[in-house]
């Protein structure tokens, strides 16, 4: 079974084993990784956007359309993939780190686990 691996989340990484064809935003959901998605996972936002850090020949092609919401993304690297549109196509590792834009449309999405977040934070700094 593929393994989906987010490299930064408020508590470090987050592992979770997923069904081949199971999307990076679907993988993020159930590893409880804050990955935005304004639209709901339909190719029209490109708050899903992700960093694909290894692994990226385990997934599906990315599509004229992907291609062109990502258009829109802020700083695209090659690595940049839409977590509601690529898919785990094989077994393996695949590595993600989520975008700063993605992370923060999550919080923006979920303000009680913002709060919860910064609480977390200040307790670490010991304020
Ligand atoms: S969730 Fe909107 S483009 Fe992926």
């Amino acid at each position: 079974m593929p393994t989906i691996r987010f490299l930064n989340t408020d508590d470090g990484a987050a592992e979770v084993d997923v069904p081949v064809g199971t999307t990076l935003l679907q993988a993020a959901q159930k590893a409880h990784a804050p990955e935005g998605s304004a639209c709901g996972g339909v190719c029209a936002c490109s708050t899903c956007h992700v960093y694909v850090r290894r692994g990226a020949n385990l997934l599906s092609e990315s599509e004229d359309e992907e291609q062109d919401i990502l258009d829109k993304a802020f700083a695209v690297e090659s690595s940049s993939r839409l977590g509601c549109q690529a898919r785990v196509e094989r077994d393996g590792l695949v590595e993600v780190e989520i975008t700063r834009e993605s992370y923060e449309t999550w919080y923006n999405e979920h303000p009680q686990e913002r709060h919860a977040r910064d609480a977390r934070l200040k307790a670490r700094r010991g304020e």
